[in-house]
């Protein structure tokens, strides 16, 4: 396939005619599906706003259900919802019981969040390059001379981690992985949904995600060990007891294993979740159906392409989607081409999230609970390098799934934008 320049070669940003129509609107996100509303209204009337609210002697709280349905969606065992993803990181890296100042790698291309969440665990994120194809961690990535007790595989923009893979090295030695799937919600590796391959999967619900209520989060597993101990790190100690609760009392009895803090996910957000996940594979038909399409036309324009999955995944999610600029236009750096794609398209593009060894928001030094934890990890990192990390930081544009939940028409005009910048 191929894409025509438009005449005006002049360029948005320099003042030129832009590709596309200001006039002509973009999708919007999120958008509330069919049931969100009801739902919504049944917790406002129903006298229980959280799961910690006493029974009131019927009806099932939605946070329950959407445990019950995100499991089944994903295919594990155990579903255990929070108030955000960090904190599904941050329990998932509790519930494995390692020791204070335990070392997990942590790739350097992901958002903050999967770094932090170790410290705020306890442990020493150590960040490791990913694979330039993917811009995910792989076995190659793996640094075993730090003695690692997990890695945190993200799933990163629409591509999976290869878990099989990353199980294979880290098993025999006794580290888990723990997937993030924070951009991964539906995605599958031969069949399998990303959260479901590694020993733990944590999703983020934040406003962005492709899945959302506004905050929230969850851990999946198939462990029956873990599961119990995940319910009380996030309720405060407390699990949900096994019998029947009479009216007035709470469904949450003090099993008191460990310790556990308040990470609840609140009934609002869990109603919004449930009426989310109903609509969620349609709209990865239309966002992958886009992202095809796109893939197609930007075959035809040299020197770029769109960011593709390895072999292995059998459907993507995206969450970001990642165009590639294997050639950059002259004099232009990715931060100026996505500045130019936004003022062709009325749109916005952007450059990936800052590499995390220069990330100015992971910065454990600045809390004193963690000092020790920050020292060490400074020590880690003196001298290392992230070259396909630095590469990929370099050479990609991102724009928000919404930009492919629209229309063919879209698409061409995305292409046509991204060949107007490169031919000028
Ligand atoms: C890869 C990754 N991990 C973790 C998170 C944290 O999720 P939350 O913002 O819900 O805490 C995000 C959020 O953007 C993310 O992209």
């Amino acid at each position: 396939m191929t894409t025509s320049i438009p005449i005006d070669r002049r360029l948005a940003v320099d003042g030129g005619r832009p590709v596309r129509p200001p006039d002509r609107p973009w999708p919007r996100w999120p958008t509330p599906a069919p049931d969100a509303a009801a739902n919504l209204t049944a917790v406002l009337t129903g006298g229980r706003w959280a799961i910690s609210s006493p029974s009131v002697g019927d009806g099932v709280l939605f946070e329950r259900r959407f445990a019950a349905d995100f499991a089944r969606y994903v295919g594990t065992r155990h579903c255990v919802p929070v108030d955000h993803g960090s904190s599904a990181l941050v329990v998932a890296l509790e519930s494995l019981g390692l020791g204070y100042g335990d070392t997990v790698l942590v790739p350097a291309l992901t958002w903050t969040a999967s770094a932090t969440a170790a410290l705020r665990a306890g442990l020493v994120p150590v960040l490791v390059d990913v694979d330039r194809d993917t811009g995910c961690v792989g076995p190659d990535d793996l640094d075993l001379s730090v003695d690692p007790r997990a890695v945190v595989a993200v799933h990163w923009a629409s591509n999976m981690a290869d878990v099989p893979a990353l199980d294979a090295v880290t098993r025999p030695r006794g580290i888990s992985v723990v997937e993030d799937c924070a951009q991964a919600h539906g995605a599958t590796w031969q069949g399998r949904q990303a959260g479901s391959l590694g020993r733990l999967g944590c999703f983020s619900f934040q406003h962005g995600k492709v899945l959302t209520c506004g905050e929230g989060g969850a851990v999946v597993t198939d462990d029956d060990t873990l599961a119990p101990v995940l319910e009380e790190l996030r309720a405060d100690s407390r699990r949900y007891r096994g019998d029947r609760t009479p009216p007035g009392e709470l469904d949450l009895e003090e099993s008191a294993g460990v310790q556990g803090a308040n990470f609840c996910l609140d009934e609002f957000s869990a109603a919004v979740a449930c009426a989310q996940l109903a609509v969620l594979d349609d709209q990865h038909d239309v966002r992958n159906h886009n992202y095809r399409l796109l893939a197609d036309l930007l075959d035809g324009v040299d020197g770029v392409r769109l960011l593709q999955p390895a072999p292995e995944q059998t459907r993507i999610s995206i969450y970001e989607g990642t165009i590639v600029f294997d050639e950059l236009p002259a004099g232009l750096d990715n931060a100026a081409v996505a500045a130019a794609l936004t003022a062709e398209l009325g749109r916005r593009f952007y450059c990936t999230d800052e590499p995390l060894h220069r990330s100015r928001l992971l910065q454990p030094w600045t809390k004193p609970l963690l000092a020790p934890l920050a020292e060490r990890f400074a020590a880690i990192h003196r001298d290392r390098t992230y070259p396909n990390t630095e590469w990929l930081a370099a050479h990609t544009v991102q724009t928000h799934h919404s930009t492919f939940l629209g229309t063919e028409q879209d698409m061409h005009d995305v292409a046509a934008a991204v060949a107007k910048v490169l031919a000028r």
